[in-house]
């Protein structure tokens, strides 16, 4: 069985490098990065991606039951990520792998083309000197055009008004994106550790979903 310990980085600062290993994608920072074909999985399905998977929850369970489906989990913080990969073991889900790296960099060089995209409970940024912050804005929507299949949709959930706000007003500024609907309820949309912390207290949610045309 694996252990968090199977999982290192294998290499210095001066070193590093895009490695792909075992289910799993490390995306240094700060690198001259390069577009590259990853082989993510051994089986050719269709690609589904969620973005800023935390610990895996959401994903995981969408995963064992959706198998003929191929799953990438992106997080940028290294132990969630790892959480992540060792989830793909501990339960046997060969069709999820996990990125570990900034959404944006993952999207602009190494993304293979997705039916569909899922961002869960992305950071808020609630001060609005940190707003710059936020995922979702213009460059990243276009940047999603560019792996998302025709047709596809992007799914966008919040728990911060002020951000789903400011979703609908970015997606509105990329033509190529079709709003769907805006619910506050999705009853088998699936959990996941935000889902429910926020879920307990009484939090209102945004599922906004998208369609490339
Ligand atoms: C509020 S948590 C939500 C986690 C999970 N989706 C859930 O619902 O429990 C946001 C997650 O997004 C990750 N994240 C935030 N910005 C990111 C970015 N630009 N690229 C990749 N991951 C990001 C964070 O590391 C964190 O794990």
């Amino acid at each position: 069985m694996k252990t968090a310990k199977d999982l290192k980085i294998p290499f210095t600062w001066e070193q590093r490098r895009p490695i792909f290993m075992d289910r799993f994608f490390y995306i240094p920072s700060h690198y001259d990065y390069k577009q590259e074909t990853i082989p993510f999985f051994q089986k050719t399905q269709p690609i589904i991606i969620e973005y800023c998977s935390g610990n895996g929850q959401w994903i995981g369970d969408r995963a064992l039951q959706n198998p003929e489906i191929n799953w990438i989990a992106v997080d940028k913080r290294f132990e969630r990520a790892r959480k992540v990969w060792l989830k793909t073991y501990r339960e046997n889900i060969p069709n999820l792998t996990v990125v570990c790296g900034e959404a944006s960099t993952f999207t602009k060089f190494y993304a293979p083309q997705a039916e569909e995209i899922y961002v869960n409970f992305p950071d808020p940024w609630p001060k609005l000197r940190h707003a710059k912050n936020r995922l979702i804005q213009v460059e990243f929507l276009n940047d999603l055009l560019k792996i998302l299949k025709p047709h596809g949709r992007a799914t966008c959930v919040t728990d911060d008004a002020t951000y789903a706000t400011q979703m609908m007003e970015e997606f509105s500024k990329c033509p190529e994106w079709k709003k769907l609907f805006h619910l506050n309820q999705w009853p088998d949309y699936g959990k996941s550790f935000f889902n429910d912390l926020w879920e307990k207290r009484g939090r209102t949610f945004h599922y906004l979903s998208f369609e490339k045309i």
